[in-house]
């Protein structure tokens, strides 16, 4: 492999990761898992494929003739050997590695003639607490053993993310279509833009949520509006119970709309229980280490963590505590990228305490201004000119959820402590 892809390689999981984690387009978290999937294990084909009722549709191919090319609802060619292989990792819920265009073979055994058959086959089904969601397949056809287990690992790392990813966009989806002919018309067209930018980057549960209390308010101000119209018809001196009539069925209407809003709330909140059980942080800790490396080396950052070699075994759900993780190593380097007349320095650790494991990352920046130290932890808070300000919103509601508490200290004379538990097992 070289350098520049290697480099290329390291990069994707955190950058993947991030940007799978702000899309909620269904079609835009595609093309993502797409195109990094491809870059990641260099593939020079791939399909993703969507479980519907038992039945898996295709959701999109992607080639890499050099350029990745993604095409929406396409299945690529030597579809029946892809959909064996899909079918197969649907029914089994496990990852599929062929290594031969001979293995390859072996597993599709068609009397039909087919397309030169891949040399190289990765497929992953893509679960939701043992539920499937989707299955990812991807191919190489001119590289035997093109997905060794260094190439994989990251890839069904994120396999849950993705899955999750998926799921959301689809749900938003559903409601973004039902609601858009309502925003249209009940809008302005400054709002309108406004809204669907935001509906478009909110992605996590909590802040879909966010979005559905939003939508709250329009049906209850209509039934408040329609409520009031109809007690004024009906107090005149000659009440006029036609026109009562027709405002207390906008109440009606209204009235089905916010429970429909609710039920779909309910829905997705049943959908998302995350799974916990019990898993060692420091291994954890590790690993996002690792795929953060290639941004660490970039700005010169030392890195400790103390005590990564002892086990130290907490409850929750990994990919969410390497996600808060993974955040708070992003805000200390991006915090330390102007950091010029001191050593750039991240410490990491975790450490028993009455409240659980403590883990906390430190960094050598600049630190906040005094009286900001609860203001980043409400969603939108940056002082990035790019940025959402989102990171440290997730970071706590995912620390909360788990039971735990984050705070943040100032370090004398420089640098900020970000600091959060879990409970120990
Ligand atoms: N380690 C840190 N040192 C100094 N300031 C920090 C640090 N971590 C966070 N901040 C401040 O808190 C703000 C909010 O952080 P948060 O992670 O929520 O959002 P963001 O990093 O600006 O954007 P996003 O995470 O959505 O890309 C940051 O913009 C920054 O001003
Ligand atoms: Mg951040």
């Amino acid at each position: 492999m070289s350098s520049h892809q290697e480099e290329a390689n390291n990069k994707v999981p955190v950058t993947f990761s991030k940007a799978l984690s702000r899309e909620v387009v269904i079609d835009c978290v595609i093309e993502t898992i797409m195109r990094m999937m491809l870059l990641s294990a260099g593939a020079t084909a791939g399909q993703l494929m969507l479980s519907e009722s038992g039945r898996l549709r295709v959701l999109a191919r992607a080639e890499s003739k050099p350029d990745i090319a993604v095409a929406f609802g396409a299945a690529i060619q030597g579809a029946p050997f892809v959909s064996t292989i899909t079918q197969a990792v649907a029914r089994s819920g496990h990852a599929v590695t062929l290594d031969t265009a001979a293995e390859a073979a072996q597993m599709f055994a068609s009397p039909e003639p087919c397309n030169p058959l891949p040399s190289s086959v990765f497929c992953l089904p893509l679960l939701i607490k043992h539920r499937l969601v989707a299955v990812l397949y991807l191919e190489n056809d001119h590289t035997e053993k093109a997905f060794p287990a260094d190439k994989r690992a990251p890839i069904e790392l994120l396999a849950s993310q993705m899955a999750l990813a998926i799921e959301n966009a689809c749900l938003s989806q559903i409601l973004h279509d039902e609601d858009r002919q309502r925003y249209v018309t009940e809008r302005q067209s400054s709002d309108l833009q406004f809204e669907l930018t935001q509906a478009s980057r909110i992605t996590a549960i909590g802040e879909l949520v966010s979005s559905i209390i939003h939508e709250m308010s329009q049906p209850l101000s209509a039934i408040d509006a329609s409520s009031g119209a109809a007690l004024r018809w009906l107090q005149r001196d000659a009440p006029d119970v036609d026109e009562a009539t027709v405002s207390l069925e906008k109440v009606r209407t209204c009235t089905v709309r916010a429970k429909a809003i609710i039920d779909r709330l309910r829905e997705l909140n049943r959908q998302s229980q995350i799974p916990f059980k019990s898993f060692d942080i420091n291994a954890a800790v590790r690993e996002v280490i690792l795929v953060s490396r290639a941004r660490i080396d970039k700005l010169g950052v030392n890195i400790a963590y103390e005590d990564a070699s002892v086990e130290h075994p907490v409850f929750g759900n990994r990919v969410q505590v390497q996600q808060v993780i993974e955040n708070l190593i992003a805000n200390a380097l991006e915090a330390m990228a102007d950091t010029t007349d001191r050593a750039r320095v991240i410490q990491i650790s975790s450490a028993h305490s009455d409240s659980g494991v403590v883990i906390s990352v430190s960094d050598s920046g600049p630190g906040i201004a005094p009286g900001w130290e609860d203001s980043v932890f409400r969603p939108f808070t940056t002082t990035k000119p790019q940025a959402m300000g989102m990171g440290l919103s997730i970071c706590k509601r995912i620390v909360e959820a788990h039971g735990g508490t984050m705070w943040i200290e100032k370090i004398d004379p420089h640098g900020l402590r970000f600091s959060f538990t879990l409970e120990a097992t």
